[in-house]
């Protein structure tokens, strides 16, 4: 099954594209991470694309592939409070993701923000988060990744702040 509206005309190339909120034509790129970011949160914002989907699990967040094609792949993720990605990267590819219900908190090394409903954060390859539910209350949240995902490389973070590499993860391992 296919929630997306994607048309011919939206499937060029993907964008091998750094972030670059604010610049108009970056912003207007298929598959720039303002447009990710866009298109998480039209979907987020449209439960009947996702809601059937939702399922709470408490071993670990449950997520499921909501569409794939060559360009770009989507996912939806439901959180119980307390779970969390760790620090990961998403290889070489640039992503987003919006949050539909709940709330989320992305923490990176030195920041973190909180990422309420309806919010969407986007960002280039090579970026490294941790997402995570530290509220109360269920979240579930709708992710967009361009090209899909390949590898995704995890992290830990040492005693002087800096982030360690751990094992990398390959899309077969998903
Ligand atoms: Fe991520």
């Amino acid at each position: 099954m296919t929630t997306t509206t994607t048309t011919r005309a939206e499937t060029g190339a993907p964008e091998a594209a750094a972030p670059a909120a604010g610049d108009a034509k970056d912003a207007a790129a298929p598959f720039a991470p303002p447009r990710l970011a866009e298109r998480a949160r039209a979907i987020a914002a449209n439960p009947q694309e996702w809601v059937h989907r939702v399922r709470l699990d408490p071993q670990g967040r449950w997520y499921e592939r909501l569409h794939q094609d060559a360009d770009h792949e989507i996912w939806l993720i439901s959180w119980l409070p307390g779970q969390s990605t760790g620090f990961h990267d998403h290889g070489g590819s640039a992503g987003a993701f919006a949050v539909a219900l709940g709330t989320l908190e992305e923490h990176r090394v030195r920041a973190r923000r909180e990422v309420g409903p309806g919010q969407a954060r986007s960002f280039g390859p090579d970026y490294v988060h941790d997402v995570r539910n530290t509220s109360d209350a269920p979240a579930v949240s709708v992710h967009v990744y361009s090209p899909p995902l390949s590898t995704m490389r995890r992290y830990d973070v040492d005693a002087g702040g800096e982030l360690v590499r751990l094992a990398a993860e390959s899309a077969d391992d998903w």
